[in-house]
C-alpha cells in the first residue's frame, strides 16, 4: 500500500532558515499608470534597437544550450566596466550573483557585517545561509558609519561585508576613501554593490581593486541600462577569486535574448545609456528641489535615480493618496530607521509631472 506523506512533516524538512523568511514581493496594484516604486529606468529600449535585438535573437537556435558562462557577454561587460574578462561573471540580474556570493561565502555561523539601512536582500541571504549577521546602524543623517564598519571589520573579522553605494533606499554614496578604509580593515571579502553607479559623482571602486584583492563589485543592467525585465548583472573579482566562485555557479544562467540585448546596447549604443542616465539624474535633482522647497518636507540628497523623503503626513496615507491619482511610490516604513519615509524614482517627463501634481494636492489637504 502506498505510504501517506504528512505535509507538515514534509515541510519541516525544508531548512528552518528558509521557512523563517518571507518571499520577496513588491506587488503591483492594478490601477497604477505611473510606476515610480522600483527604481527602474522609465525608458524602454528604442524600437529600432529592439528590432535589432530581435533579429539577432531569431538567429539563435532554440534547441541548443548557450555556452555555459556567456563568454561573449563577459567580454562585453569587461570592456564596459574597464576590467579584464577573467575578472567577470555574468548573472541573471545582480541579485542572482548576490545569491552566488552567499552560497560561496556563508555557512552556519560565518560572520557577516552589513550596514543599515540597506537593500534588504543581503540580510535575507545572510540569514538564509545561517550566517552570524551583525548589522551596523547608520549615522544620524543616514550615512553609513564608516568608523563603526572599520571597527566591526577588525573585531568580528567577517568573511563578508556588503556596501551598497549609492545606497538603496537612501541614495547616499560612500567616497572611494571610505570604501578603501573598510576594505583595508577587513581580512574577508568586501562586496560593493554599484547598482546606481551611473547616476553618481563618485567613480567605481574598480580602481581600488589592484591593491585590494578582497573587493568584489556587483553591477546591474536594471537601472541606468533599462533592462530590468531581461535580468542581467555582472560581478567583478580578482581572477583567483573568480576562478573559485565559478565552481559554485550554475551553468547556462543567461538567457540568449538578454545576452543579445546587452551586447547590442553596450557595443553599438553606449551613448543611449549615458544620455538617459544624465536625464534621469537631472530629473532626480529637479524632484529633490521641489520637495526641498516644500514646508515640513525632509529630503535625503540622492546620488541615485530615486529620492527618499518624509512629509508631516502619515506615509501609508500619503502613499494611498498618490495611488488614487494613479501614482505608485514606495513606503520605506518597513525599515525601523525610516519610519514615515517614502521613496520615489525619477520617471518620464509626464510621470514626474503626475508625481508633482499628486504631491501638491496631497500636501495641500
Ligand atoms: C542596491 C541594489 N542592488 C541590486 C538591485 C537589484 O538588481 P538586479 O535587478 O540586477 O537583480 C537593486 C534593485 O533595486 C538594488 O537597489
Amino acid at each position: 500500500m502506498k505510504r501517506q506523506i504528512r505535509m507538515d512533516e514534509l515541510v519541516r524538512r525544508i531548512r528552518p532558515a528558509v521557512r523563517d523568511r518571507r518571499p520577496y514581493l513588491v506587488g503591483l496594484p492594478e490601477a497604477t499608470t505611473v510606476k515610480l516604486n522600483q527604481n527602474e529606468s522609465p525608458y524602454d529600449l528604442p524600437p529600432e534597437i529592439k528590432e535589432e535585438v530581435l533579429r539577432e535573437f531569431a538567429r539563435i537556435p532554440f534547441n541548443r544550450y548557450p555556452d555555459e558562462f556567456s563568454e561573449r557577454l563577459v567580454r562585453t561587460f569587461a570592456a564596459y566596466a574597464g576590467c579584464d574578462p577573467d575578472q567577470v561573471i555574468a548573472g541573471n540580474g545582480s541579485n542572482d550573483l548576490a545569491g552566488l556570493l552567499a552560497l560561496a561565502l556563508i555557512e552556519r555561523g560565518t560572520p557577516v557585517v552589513l550596514p543599515r539601512p540597506m537593500f534588504s536582500l543581503y540580510a535575507k541571504l545572510a540569514l538564509l545561509h545561517d550566517g552570524d549577521l551583525l548589522e551596523v546602524p547608520c549615522r544620524e543623517n543616514f550615512r553609513f558609519d564608516t568608523d563603526a564598519l572599520v571597527e566591526a571589520a577588525k573585531e568580528r573579522r567577517p568573511s563578508l561585508i556588503v556596501l551598497a553605494t549609492p545606497n538603496n533606499p537612501t541614495g547616499l554614496a560612500m567616497t572611494l576613501d571610505e570604501i578603501a578604509a573598510v576594505a583595508d580593515a577587513s581580512e574577508g571579502f568586501v562586496v560593493v554593490d554599484e547598482a546606481y553607479l551611473e547616476f553618481s559623482d563618485e567613480g567605481s571602486a574598480l580602481r581600488l581593486m589592484d591593491e585590494r584583492p578582497n573587493l568584489i563589485l556587483l553591477r546591474t543592467f536594471s537601472k541606468a541600462c533599462g533592462l530590468a525585465g531581461l535580468r542581467l548583472g555582472f560581478l567583478i573579482a580578482h581572477p583567483d577569486v573568480l576562478r573559485e566562485l565559478r565552481k559554485a555557479r550554475m551553468p547556462f544562467m543567461i538567457d540568449p535574448l538578454a545576452s543579445a540585448a546587452a551586447h547590442i546596447l553596450l557595443t553599438a549604443y553606449p551613448d543611449v545609456i549615458e544620455e538617459r542616465a544624465r536625464r534621469i539624474r537631472q530629473d532626480c535633482v529637479a524632484i529633490t528641489d521641489v520637495l526641498s522647497a516644500m514646508e515640513g518636507v525632509e529630503v535625503v540628497p540622492s546620488q541615485a535615480n530615486f529620492v527618499l523623503f518624509r512629509t508631516p503626513q502619515d506615509a501609508a496615507e500619503l502613499k494611498g493618496r498618490f495611488l488614487r491619482e494613479g501614482v505608485l511610490v514606495r513606503s520605506m516604513s518597513g525599515y525601523p530607521e525610516l519610519q514615515g519615509f517614502l521613496r520615489v524614482n525619477a520617471g518620464t517627463e509626464v510621470e514626474n509631472k503626475a508625481f508633482m501634481t499628486a504631491l501638491k494636492s496631497a500636501l495641500s489637504v
